[in-house]
């Protein structure tokens, strides 16, 4: 068997009469727990085959007697004491975010303050520091990734590899070689001896995307890494123990492909020993601002030019939007309308898919402005705001629709050109005082779009 160079030997897990023998027994405790915990159907014979495991287990740690050592290994495997729950669930999220900092959590570059992100962050800092496996679920685009990293950020093996696989993007037939290795022939094509993405990851952290993809043969031998930490290259009989932290990720519900005989319970059971449920942005819509305004200056930054403003509008309309690409999408947007609008963005900047098919309107300047582009055709809001909806009122309903319309083409104009009169006059080719006396019947004065031109630019700061 091959032992690969460990940097600390004190820090190497899974030795066995050291302190990791605690960590081993709680990983056992761990494993019983989430099989009672996810386990649809269980007979009796079951149950009480686990309870008997449990009850050996409980001997075994009692046995051990080093109950301090014992209970900081607990804490630190996200078990947590009963009153530190409790508090936990009392404490603002402020105060939560401010005692993750005073505790030199590093966040990676992770915003928010919403409760479930907390949560998440609080398993991530009790997982971090162990070496048991996590798996973290959620739609594409929620952190996941980034949960990883931060994971892997906040435990010893910070300084050590991150390595990140996409289970889905590699075709069955390569990936036993991409995470393991091969020998040189093992294969037409294998012209050299190789190592995998684990053997790279020895002493650090590997990050298995998508692992809901893995193929069955994938997950044996996946399996056989958790349990024994051993790998062996295609091609090869030589045993090579490795010492890699796994932290997979999903966006597929791996329980209900386990029922369906796709991926192994074993396995699911194992690596969701620490489960980290990230929610979609359309659940934290209270985290939008703030990740609007940080892209915001991010975008920029890369860009070399200054933030980008927001019109109400738009505003209103990104914080009313469902978010299917979540925080990923958002990031995308902004930089997207960074780099097309000017100095301030309107609905008009999003990508057509954003907008939806009422949103073809608002691209000529004829939508109905400061409100949701989601359920609002101009035509259909002001036939609501006029109260007209009988067939008979055709022609009360089309005048309505008409005015709603130029209202909405006059704030657009005037919110594009910072309440010119005079700018708005000659880009739509239109008398000035033709305009004023638009203006005039709406009640529109041009030098409230001067002040909120500059409001909105700062509102989103
Ligand atoms: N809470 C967050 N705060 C700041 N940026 C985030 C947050 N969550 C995700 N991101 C960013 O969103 C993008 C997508 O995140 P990623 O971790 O790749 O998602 P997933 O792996 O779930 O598809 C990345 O640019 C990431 O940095
Ligand atoms: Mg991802």
């Amino acid at each position: 068997m091959k032992i690969l160079d460990h940097p600390d030997p004190a820090s190497g897990a899974h030795t066995p009469g050291s302190a990791m023998s605690y960590a081993g027994l709680i990983e056992k405790i761990e494993i019983l727990r989430s099989m009672l915990r996810w386990a649809t159907h269980l007979e009796r014979a079951d149950i009480e085959k686990l309870q008997r495991q449990v009850s050996v287990l409980r001997d075994e740690v009692l046995q051990l007697s080093h109950k301090e050592r014992f209970l900081q290994a607990a804490v630190s495997s996200g078990i947590g004491s009963p009153t530190e729950i409790a508090s936990r669930s009392d404490a603002t999220p402020r105060s939560r975010r401010q005692a993750l900092l005073d505790r030199s959590f590093v966040f990676e570059g992770t915003f928010g303050d919403n409760p479930r992100l907390l949560e998440a962050l609080e398993i991530a800092e009790k997982a971090a520091p162990t070496n048991l496996p996590v798996l973290i679920d959620g739609e594409s685009g929620t952190g996941k990734e980034l949960m990883a990293k931060v994971i892997h950020a906040n435990g010893s093996r910070t300084d050590r590899p991150f390595v990140s696989v996409n289970c889905g993007a590699i075709p069955d037939n390569l990936l036993e070689s991409e995470l393991f290795g091969h020998k040189k022939g093992a294969f037409t094509g294998a012209a050299n001896d190789r190592k995998g993405k684990f053997e790279s990851a020895h002493t650090g952290t590997i990050f298995l995307d998508e692992i809901g993809e893995l193929p069955l043969a994938g997950q044996v031998k996946l399996l056989r890494v958790l349990e024994s930490h051993e790998i062996q290259r295609v091609g090869s009989d030589e045993t090579i123990l490795v010492d890699t932290r796994i932290v997979a990720a999903t966006n597929r519900n791996l329980r209900r492909l386990s029922e369906q005989g796709l991926f192994r319970e074993d396995l699911f059971y194992r690596l969701g020993m620490i489960h980290v449920t990230l929610p979609p942005l359309r659940e934290r819509q209270d985290e939008i601002p703030l990740l609007l305004a940080y892209f915001g200056d991010e975008a920029a930054e890369a860009l070399k030019r200054r933030p980008v403003g927001l019109t109400l509008r738009l505003r209103q309309y990104l914080l009313d939007y469902a978010w299917p690409g979540n925080i990923r999408e958002l990031r995308n947007t902004i930089y997207r309308i960074t780099c097309l609008a000017g100095e301030v963005a309107d609905v008009v900047h999003l990508p057509q898919d954003m907008r939806g098919p009422v949103a073809v309107a608002s691209a000529t300047g004829t939508s109905g402005s400061g409100q949701s582009m989601a359920n609002a055709s101009p035509a259909h809001s002001a036939a609501q705001q006029s109260g007209v909806s009988a067939p008979g009122a055709f022609g009360e309903s089309k005048r309505a629709a008409s005015d709603a319309a130029e209202r909405a083409f006059l704030e657009h104009g005037l919110r594009e050109v910072g309440g010119t009169v005079a700018e708005l006059a000659r880009r739509c080719a239109m008398n000035r005082s033709h305009l004023q006396v638009l203006l005039k019947k709406h009640g529109i004065r041009a030098k409230d779009f001067r002040v909120a031109a500059g409001a909105q630019s700062e509102s989103r700061r």
